[in-house]
């Protein structure tokens, strides 16, 4: 059985669960980070007494260091010390940005991070992979450092807006497809908007931690995860650029259609198995119908810090629940792939 993380709580009481570690921990001081839409939606669900409440714009274009030196700056003016306590309100941004801040301020103070949307719950906050974007380049700045603690309570997903619950959607099932058979065979006997979400993210938080603990710093496994990300990533930049800008989880969903190509033009997923996959995937999101050539997201896929001298490397799967890493593969093959989706 995958085991949750041993510092991670999931709990349809968070103030409770963080009581108990004020209680232990004895910080002198606490702050709250949070955005404007955490601080609407989901502070007023946190009892906690008199916090420092320190409130971020949303969004990924604030994940940089200009923002994380208004943290640090709110912190210093409030005196926090080396025993205050930060915690972390909010999507994936700021769990990753305020788990920076929290592990550079006076080289480290405590921090926990409750996640608010389904992405962060089942994947970022998971992994210890803390950081901010720098000169547009994402995660440029950062590190590695479990969070002190995290509290998951998918009761906060209740005021996510759809398209942002579905982008996580994507990891779930991203989850299920390299780790775990039995979880894909579940995931889809429904439809998005009957799964049960009770079950699924204890599930699919247990499959990354599997995945993590068997290599923190991604020298290996821990590359598995990077399934549908390749031509995801390649998929998200181009479209940053146009109107039709897509979510992390949809361009990943578009992602793990090209790569699960790629699987069957390599005999490592039948054509039943292809379909199975692709046939979900679309009935889940709404995905754009056509896709750039080659020619227009090479450059983004040349870039991917997963390459080496030998060429472009993928994770892919090898059949249903199983995937594997440092796959080279030829221009040509993923010329075949990015057709074959349009
Ligand atoms: N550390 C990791 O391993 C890891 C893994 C995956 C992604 N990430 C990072 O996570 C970020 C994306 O995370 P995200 O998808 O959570 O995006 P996000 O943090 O931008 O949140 C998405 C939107 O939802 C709002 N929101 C959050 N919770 C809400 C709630 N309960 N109700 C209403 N609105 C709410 C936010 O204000 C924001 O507008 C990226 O920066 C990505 O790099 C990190
Ligand atoms: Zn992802």
């Amino acid at each position: 059985m995958d085991q949750l993380p041993s510092y991670l709580t999931i709990s349809d009481q968070p103030s409770e669960v963080l009581k108990s570690l004020i209680e232990k921990w004895k910080p002198d001081l606490v702050a709250i980070l949070v955005d404007e839409n955490t601080k609407n939606s989901c502070l007023p669900k946190l009892t906690i007494e008199n916090p420092l409440v320190v409130e971020i714009k949303s969004g990924e274009e604030n994940k940089n260091l200009i923002t994380c030196e208004n943290i640090w700056s709110a912190l210093t003016e409030h005196k926090f010390t080396r025993k205050s306590l930060l915690v972390n309100l909010g999507g994936g941004v700021i769990g990753d940005m305020g788990g920076f801040v929290a592990s550079t301020f006076k080289r480290g103070i405590k921090f926990v991070n409750i996640p608010t949307t389904l992405l962060s719950q089942v994947d970022a906050s998971i992994g210890g992979k803390l950081g901010v974007d720098f000169n547009h380049l994402k995660n440029h700045i950062g590190l590695f450092k479990d969070p002190d603690h995290v509290i998951v309570n998918p009761d906060f997903l209740e005021t996510l807006n759809t398209r942002e619950f579905k982008s996580g959607f994507g990891e779930v099932i991203k989850h299920a497809l390299i780790h775990d058979k039995p979880q894909w065979e579940i995931l889809r006997a429904s439809t998005f908007e009957n799964q049960n979400w009770q079950e699924l993210i204890p599930k699919s938080i247990a499959i990354k931690n599997a995945v993590v603990s068997e290599d923190p710093t991604e020298n290996g496994i821990r590359k598995i995860l990077n399934f549908g990300h390749t031509i995801g990533h390649a998929i998200e930049s181009h479209f940053l650029l146009t109107p039709d800008k897509l979510l992390h989880g949809e361009a990943i969903a578009v992602g793990m259609i090209v790569e699960g190509h790629l699987s069957l033009q390599k005999g490592w997923l039948t054509e039943a198995e292809f379909s199975e996959i692709s046939d979900f995937i679309v009935s889940s999101f709404t995905l754009p119908n056509s896709l750039p050539d080659m020619n227009s997201i090479a450059d983004y896929l040349l870039q991917d810090k997963k390459n080496d001298s030998r060429g472009i490397n993928f994770s892919l799967l090898n059949g249903i629940g199983k995937c594997e890493f440092d796959v080279s593969v030829s221009p040509e093959m993923i010329k075949k792939s990015l057709t074959a989706y349009s």
